[in-house]
């Protein structure tokens, strides 16, 4: 008996649908079941008080034991239907567990925003969608100005158009938060450009502005330097060269001496220089269009290429793979700031 109550414990151990035990009832306790058999099969009758007594005893535990054990196994499926189909096995490898990553854009980003909060910039955004006059008209840049070719813009249908530049932001804030600011802007801008490895119709600029008594040249130097000292984490040798934007009077191309070649010339620069950063003093009319009188208050505004400085920082040769979507670009970069 002892080796049937095994057998019993053993099928029930496998039986893991409520049909399943059902049938090991039947099997077992049913009128033709085991059990009956087996005491239909045993002869009493030849057996002597004490045999019969313990045999009584035996038979009735194991009956017992397998009524108890069959209602506790029904109680277990219908309370966990699942609990019986799964096992536990210790050994199976953990779930993948990927944490997230950043995007390089947004990596440059927050680290050029955390540099320019600790030179009192406010981080502030825009709208992709922008006004013709916060583009260009505000931006002393009428309708019939050359300017405007260089920058192919989408237009909506409703007279508004992607924003070409976050020079958008300038007059829309300065008009809102008056002198003195310091402000940043990051943000998306648009071009109707054929795109290949170093133009895209959609890119990253980070634009800024300083307003305040007596703003020169020197001053937006000085900024410039600081910045690309920490995002280079070196001293970074820098030169001016004109350049013209209609809203910046005088206006500037800043360029950066190659950090690879150290300005002697090579396959990345070829000239020993870099250009990096469009900036200048902000043009009269512009403060003027903001409400700010340009007798009292001056300023400087750049607009840094974030696209471009997260390819040189990274490495990154092809423009493309920014807006590309494929993770095995995207997560590659590492999120310590
Ligand atoms: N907005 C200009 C561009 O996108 C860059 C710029 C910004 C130039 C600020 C001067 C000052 O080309």
């Amino acid at each position: 008996m002892d080796a049937m109550r095994q057998t019993f414990l053993n099928e029930l151990a496998a039986a893991t649908t409520p049909e399943a035990v059902e049938q090991l009832r039947v099997r077992y306790l049913g009128r033709k079941g085991i059990l009956t058999e087996l005491r239909k099969g045993t002869d009493m009758g030849s057996m002597d008080p004490e045999q019969r007594r313990q045999f009584g005893t035996r038979f009735n535990d194991l009956k017992e034991t397998i009524e108890a054990e069959l209602t506790r196994a029904i109680g277990r499926l219908k309370g966990a239907p699942a609990a019986g189909r799964q096992s536990l096995d210790l050994t199976l490898p953990a779930a993948e567990r990927r944490s997230g990553s950043l995007h390089p854009i947004t990596l440059v980003q927050m680290e050029l925003e955390v540099i320019f909060r600790g030179m009192g910039f406010q981080v502030l955004t825009g709208y992709d969608v922008e006004s013709e006059f916060f583009n260009f008209d505000s931006l002393n840049i009428p309708s019939d100005h050359p300017a405007r070719e260089m920058q192919d813009t989408y237009w909506l249908t409703n007279g508004m158009l992607l924003r070409t530049h976050t020079s958008a932001n300038q007059v829309r804030a300065l008009g809102e938060l008056g002198a003195p600011l310091r402000a940043i802007f990051p943000g998306r801008c648009f071009r109707y450009e054929a795109i290949d490895a170093k133009h895209e119709n959609t890119f990253y600029q980070l634009e800024g502005l300083m307003v305040d008594r007596e703003i020169s040249v020197a001053n937006l130097i000085a900024v410039m330097r600081a910045l690309l000292a920490e995002v280079f984490r070196r001293e970074v040798t820098v030169r001016l060269r004109p350049g013209f934007f209609p809203f910046v009077e005088p206006g500037f191309e800043l360029d950066i001496q190659c950090l690879l070649c150290s300005g002697a010339g090579c396959p990345t620069c070829r000239t020993g220089w870099l250009e990096l950063i469009p900036c200048g003093l902000v043009h009269p009319n512009v403060l003027r269009h903001a409400g700010v009188d340009p007798e009292q208050w001056s300023g400087f505004a750049f607009g840094l290429g974030l696209t471009r400085l997260a390819m040189m920082k990274f490495g990154i040769p092809d423009i493309r793979l920014f807006n590309s979507g494929d993770l095995r670009f995207c997560s590659q970069f590492p999120v310590a700031l």
